[in-house]
């Protein structure tokens, strides 16, 4: 059986959720690998709405395994509410939950410096969503971090503790002129979760490892987007993790040579939450129009999305990062009522026009979209599940997106229910794989 890595095109919230909850059926195992309850995927299921910020969705079928890579940061008060949640919708996570014992905490001083950090920064500010992801990171790569398997050894962990609030509480006097933390205060909350936890914890690298050598496979659900990854997105406006398809690997624990297929989804426009660059972005009622129609509110912290056209550049970006083999499309339906559309198939920079993504957000900044105008189709394509029932101007916008991201669209969503899909004919890579069929 196939593996294979979802990732989100754009700048995140592309609707991943539910491309990963209409494939979680053909897969035996769901693993995040990066990101922390930053990240808000939310999946509709007949009446029930579901927003899930750390657990995969894979956790809504009750067959599935689920894993919190060692990629990710965990926030152990929001992941007992996660799991609080969908114990009051019936769904137990017990025996399905597998969290990696090298995951790394998120600390309160986490969230209080990154508090301190964004005011620093000003107007610079990068627009996080204030949960310490960031932090934590940093204290992950400065070698300081403490992690999931440490809560299992309290002596350790308080230690861990003690030396990390030395420092932080010096930082925290020193930017946020507010008292330091108390380390008995804090150990006491960490290690009062561990027996609601610690089944939970265990060596997932190990077990995905073994899974797969066992022929199950194994579906990696990427958080954020291309375009927030921490290397390849626009940094500094980026968060602090490998969004892209490499960190499923890091992330997880899996060799890359398992990794059999990678699939991309993109809206058919774009948003971005937060600060930095967005070439594409409308700051006017069409912008408007497509936030209130595309219910365009983060999952996680409800800000508004900023919204803009669809952008091949980055799609196309997105494309080569990944070495997506197909991509999905999702939303159509929020573009139903514009007579004009608008595609961005290139950047100008000063007198030149740019090729390739650049590096530096200052260039990006200064870039000129270079769009081609499509006409609307000015019909409801919402709930639409055939590809020959769409009206023909949205089928030649859905191809004219393909053939300037340079991908083959495998999927095109049209609602959020996950039988409002259509399945593309033609055969992808993914498709070889992993024959698609419509969900009735
Ligand atoms: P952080 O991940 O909280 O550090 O935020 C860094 C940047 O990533 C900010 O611009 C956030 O708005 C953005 N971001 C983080 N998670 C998501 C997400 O799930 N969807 C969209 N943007 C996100």
């Amino acid at each position: 059986m196939p593996n294979v890595v979802i990732v989100g095109s754009q700048w995140g919230d592309e609707g991943k959720g539910k491309i990963v909850d209409l494939f979680t059926d053909r897969f035996d195992v769901v693993v995040r690998y990066q990101g922390g309850h930053n990240a808000g995927h939310t999946v509709q299921i007949g009446d029930e709405t579901y927003v899930l910020h750390l657990i995969p969705s894979g956790i809504l079928h009750p067959e599935k395994i689920c894993v919190i890579g060692n990629g990710v940061v965990v926030d152990p008060f929001a992941l007992l509410e996660e799991i609080e949640m969908l114990a009051s919708h019936g769904i137990s996570v017990h025996g399905r939950l597998y969290i990696s014992n090298r995951a790394h905490l998120i600390m309160p001083y986490h969230r209080l410096l990154e508090e301190a950090d964004e005011k620093a920064r000003a107007e610079q500010k990068i627009g996080t969503t204030s949960r310490g992801i960031g932090p934590s990171y940093e204290d992950k790569m400065g070698r300081r971090g403490i992690r999931m398997g440490d809560l299992l050894d309290p002596e350790l962990f308080r230690e861990k503790l003690r030396a990390n609030l030395l420092n932080k509480n010096e930082l925290l006097g020193r930017y946020s002129h507010r008292e330091g933390l108390s380390e008995e205060e804090t150990a006491r909350s960490y290690l009062a979760v561990v027996p609601r936890l610690k089944g939970y914890i265990t060596d997932t690298a190990e077990f995905l490892n073994e899974s797969a050598a066992a022929g199950k496979s194994l579906l990696f659900e990427g958080a954020q987007g291309t375009l927030l990854d921490v290397d390849h997105g626009t940094y500094p406006f980026v968060t602090a993790s490998n969004a892209t398809a490499g960190g499923a690997c890091t992330g997880s624990g899996v060799g890359p040579t398992r990794i059999d297929s990678v699939l991309g989804v993109a809206k058919a426009y774009t948003t971005r939450v937060g600060g930095g660059p967005f070439p594409t972005e409308l700051a006017n009622s069409i912008g408007e129009h497509i936030r209130e129609r595309g219910k365009e509110f983060g999952a996680s912290t409800g800000r508004p999305r900023r919204c803009g056209w669809f952008d091949a550049v980055v799609v196309r970006y997105a494309r080569v990062i990944n070495n997506l083999d197909s991509i999905v499309i999702t939303k159509l339906d929020v573009l139903d009522d514009l007579p004009e559309i608008k595609v961005c198939v290139a950047y100008r920079y000063r007198s030149q026009v740019l090729k390739y993504f650049p590096m530096d957000v200052s260039v990006l900044d200064a870039c000129e979209p270079v769009y081609e105008m499509l006409p609307g189709w000015l019909s409801g394509t919402a709930g639409i599940k055939e590809y020959a029932s769409l009206p023909e101007r949205a089928r030649h916008y859905l191809s004219r997106i393909g053939e300037m991201s340079g991908t083959e669209i495998s999927l095109v969503s049209t609602g959020p229910d996950r039988r409002q899909t259509i399945v593309m004919a033609e055969k992808s890579r993914l498709q070889r794989l992993l024959p698609l069929v419509p969900v009735s």
